[in-house]
């Protein structure tokens, strides 16, 4: 029997019997007992405010699939353009798809020369990599003329190609930018997080990319390519229901995604661990976060209240990368901090874990990378998911321009009173 749910409004006496199905009904049911009557729900936390056939998500069980598939298993035998390419069109690429497709994204790696020359270079020399991200990815869209045709799918098409094989470059570009480097261009020849390590690192001849570390980095971008509705996507999809063009909502979600709740958090943890100094200082730490006066970054999850499995499989994809580096001195660290909170009453009463962030900032460490580019490096893959759910929402009928209403809580009507009297 179809499962329901009956709402009463005691004020009236109204009564209005609803479909839910996984546990959803819909909210237009509040509408038929009074068109006036609102939720308040800060934060979202009971909204679901769009359908979404992209990444299934149960934090209650740590699952994590895209398009139906185990989160595990791709990263395990998939590449990111090939996740890339199965969370944008829904279905897995033939061999003859996939290799168009990296073709494609391979021959639209370039930026257009005054991208660097005149917007990058235009940078303060200390400017942060992630906002040089977020500007540089919303000026890119001024080179193009179609970047506003969103309605022609065509055109729509190759904005997204162009989004995704280009924000490595951009991403590099503001790496050597302060590092004081010059920039490298893109090599055709090489695999996504090939290339992008190519760009990030290599000085003259000398760099040789670690196939062991180029598929570290792969999975990475495999395991932050999506995530439903978190905060990033939620922009993106508010943006992009105005009909702004690709590369503004992209910039958008990426500015959401610096935050240090959200993709700011891996560089968060750095800095927390490298305060923490010593394992002999953990159990003081974590007295401070149960006092309130510090936060454990890299732990605690909106959804997930039982394990991360992204954070699963960043512990082992952080082994690999050791072997090949050696070890970072903060793993230790790390490992305590995890071992004593699961044990504390305080983070298994709230269902506090780590998150994706724990151990990925541990690794980026290791890969090279300065904390500020941590980020930087979540906003590559991500882009792809951001994309996936634009299509994903102007496809959609149901859906129009984002605008929640208020519950207004200020001041009743009065009168203007003149300065001189106040
Ligand atoms: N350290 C200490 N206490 C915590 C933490 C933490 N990291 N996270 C949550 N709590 C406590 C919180 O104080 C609250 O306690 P009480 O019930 O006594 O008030 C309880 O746990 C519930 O937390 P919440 O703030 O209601 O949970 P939320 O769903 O609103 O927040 C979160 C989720 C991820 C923002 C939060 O856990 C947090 O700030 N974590 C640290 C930052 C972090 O690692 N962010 C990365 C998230 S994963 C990647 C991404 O989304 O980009």
């Amino acid at each position: 029997m179809a499962e329901t749910i009956t709402i009463i409004d005691d004020r009236t006496g109204k009564k209005v019997t609803v479909p839910v199905t996984n546990s959803v009904f819909a909210s237009s049911a509040l509408r038929e007992l009074d068109p006036d009557l609102r939720m308040y729900d800060p934060a979202f936390l009971s909204t679901a405010a769009c359908k979404s056939a992209i990444t299934y998500l149960d934090g209650e069980q740590g699952i994590l699939r895209y398009r139906g598939y185990p989160i595990e298993e791709l990263a395990e035998k998939s590449t990111f353009t090939e996740v890339a390419y199965l969370l944008l069109n829904g279905e897995l690429p033939n061999t003859q798809q996939l290799a168009q497709w990296n073709y494609d994204i391979t021959h639209h790696t370039m930026i257009h020369e005054n991208m660097r020359k005149r917007f990058v270079d235009g940078f303060h020399y200390d400017a942060h990599p992630m906002g040089m991200f977020i500007s540089a990815v919303a000026a890119l869209g001024t080179f193009y003329d179609d970047a506003r045709d969103i309605f022609n799918s065509e055109t729509l098409d190759k904005q997204i190609l162009r989004l995704i094989a280009k924000v490595p470059t951009i991403a590099a570009m503001t790496y050597r930018f302060s590092s004081g480097l010059p920039f490298v261009l893109p090599n055709n020849s090489l695999s996504y997080a090939h290339n992008f390590l190519n760009m990030m690192y290599r000085i003259g001849d000398d760099y040789e990319v670690n196939p062991t570390l180029a598929r570290a980095m792969d999975v990475l971008f495999i395991l932050h390519a999506d995530h439903e509705q978190n905060c990033g996507t939620t922009t993106m999809r508010v943006v992009a229901s105005a009909n702004s063009d690709p590369y503004s909502a992209t910039a958008a979600a990426a500015a959401a995604l610096f935050g240090p709740l959200h993709g700011g958090a891996n560089e968060a943890v750095i800095h927390m661990l490298a305060e923490i100094g010593s394992v002999d200082k953990v159990p003081a730490f974590i007295e401070r976060v149960k006092n309130g006066e510090e936060k454990l970054m890299g732990f605690g999850h909106r959804v997930y209240k039982n394990f991360d499995p992204r954070a699963v499989i960043i512990k082992k994809t952080a082994y690999e990368v050791f072997e090949v580096t050696g070890m970072n001195p903060l793993l230790d660290i790390a490992l305590k901090l995890e071992e004593t909170a699961l044990k504390d009453e305080y983070f298994i009463s709230r269902k506090l874990y780590p998150n994706v962030d724990f151990y990925s900032g541990l690794i980026y460490q290791a890969l090279g990378f300065p904390e500020e580019m941590f980020t930087v490096l979540f906003a590559i893959p991500r882009t792809v998911g951001w994309l996936a759910h634009m299509i994903e929402l102007l496809d959609d009928k149901e859906q129009k321009i984002s605008r929640p209403r208020q519950w207004y809580t200020g001041q009743d009507v009065r009168s203007y009173t003149e300065l001189q009297k106040r």
